[in-house]
């Protein structure tokens, strides 16, 4: 989603031959090392990092208190599976219940965000008995067989599976008269990211998700927000569920949850849990006890430091000061912030690495994503504003 070309900077260390599969192209950035918000490069460049990993480096780098969860965790047990019971993922799950605080109170951890959407799907086929899905237009759930059949525009391009394993209808953003006309008797789920991200930060907003709501209690639909990427914070609230005041059946989180630990979790309704039995659901590496300290730690700093606080107040200074330069817009919440650019989102964000700030694009040409820190500080901003007057409309 963020290509750039390869330059000498990017190319690996002279004393390593590259193995590596060619994934992403990547930014002319060899990051050596990184604090607080900066990334450290072998060329000695010090950059400001509104990207995190794709919204992933939620403390920014080398938060105290994660990184010592994860040491005296790793010291004391590194590793047992969800066949032995551990007192650090019960934890782990009763914090995130109560960060969370809408009644979503049975957690699965699993690894990632296609495997908590994979996850979520299941569910729904076997609480409902039915067989299709609708998903959003511009929506992305990651690339695994099922995620990846629900992620708008896949199919076309990178989905690689001979044929998708449901059957699934794409709504038209805010398209009230759709969600009449294709949520029905016959609908598994419906799975919306409530703020869009790869889509371009689209907020998708309070109306339109009640409207889904709504739909979904009247046609026994199971309702299912993919929170990997706008979540666990990133908004300014817990969830984008508690912002918007809609709740769903499902929620399912990543990213910012470990912190750039891998880890993700299904959150589930009591009616959800209801349909869990044994050997319905498992996992090798989920719930691992490094996960689990690395998510009690991420609450546990979004909690004590006041990050949602903080992201609510520094997401609104961005959006007050930032509109300069080639920036003509805002849209999205919190720190989960699109740009509208008058120039190709693609040559400003190059630009911007140029000026020793990194941003990502998305699949709006014209916006510029930010996934900044929860750190972040009104100073920051204030270097993106510098940076974008410098640039040309
Ligand atoms: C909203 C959303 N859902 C799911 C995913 C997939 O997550 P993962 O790459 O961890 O499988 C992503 C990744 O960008 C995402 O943004």
């Amino acid at each position: 989603m963020n290509p750039q070309p390869a330059s000498s900077a990017s190319a690996p260390s002279p004393h390593v031959t590259d193995h590596l599969a060619r994934v992403f192209a990547q930014y002319p950035l060899p990051v050596a090392s990184a604090e607080g918000v900066w990334l450290h490069t072998r060329d000695g460049r010090r950059v400001l990092d509104l990207y995190g990993g794709h919204a992933v480096a939620a403390l920014g780098y080398g938060h105290p208190g994660w990184t010592r969860a994860l040491a005296e965790q790793a010291r004391s047990c590194q590793f047992q599976s969800n066949a032995v019971p551990m007192d650090v993922r019960l934890r782990a799950a009763e914090r995130l219940v109560r960060f969370a605080g809408l009644g979503l109170d049975t957690v699965f951890f699993v690894n990632s965000g296609a495997e908590a959407n994979e996850n979520a799907l299941k569910m729904a086929f076997r609480m409902t008995g039915r067989a299709r899905v609708v998903a959003l237009e511009h929506g992305f759930h990651g690339r695994t067989a099922a995620a990846g059949a629900i992620t708008w525009g896949a199919a076309g391009t990178w989905y690689g599976f001979p044929r998708a394993p449901f059957d699934v209808t794409f709504l038209p953003r805010g398209d009230r008269a759709a969600i009449a006309r294709e949520i029905t008797a016959d609908t598994a789920a419906v799975i919306v990211e409530p703020v869009q991200g790869v889509g371009g930060a689209f907020d998708l907003g309070a109306d339109y998700l009640r409207a889904l709501r709504e739909r979904c209690d009247a046609t026994g639909a199971a309702l299912i927000f993919d929170e990997v990427q706008c979540g666990v914070g990133r908004t300014g609230y817990p969830f984008a569920a508690n912002m918007y005041g809609v709740t769903p059946d499902m929620i399912t989180t990543a990213k910012a949850l470990g912190n750039g630990f891998p880890c993700s979790a299904l959150m589930m309704s009591e009616e959800v849990a209801a349909a869990v039995k044994l050997d319905v659901l498992g996992t090798t590496f989920g719930a691992g006890p490094l996960a689990c300290a690395a998510i009690e730690a991420v609450i546990d700093a979004i909690e004590s430091e006041k990050l949602l606080e903080r992201v609510r107040r520094v997401s609104a200074y961005v959006r007050a000061t930032c509109i300069v330069g080639p920036v003509t817009g805002h849209q999205g919440a919190g720190h989960l912030t699109g740009l509208r650019t008058s120039r190709p989102a693609r040559e400003v964000q190059r630009e911007l690495l140029a000026r020793d700030i990194l941003t990502g694009t998305s699949g709006d040409p014209h916006v510029l994503r930010l996934l900044s820190p929860f750190i972040l500080e009104e100073q920051h901003v204030d270097l993106l504003r510098s940076a974008l007057l410098s640039i040309p409309k």
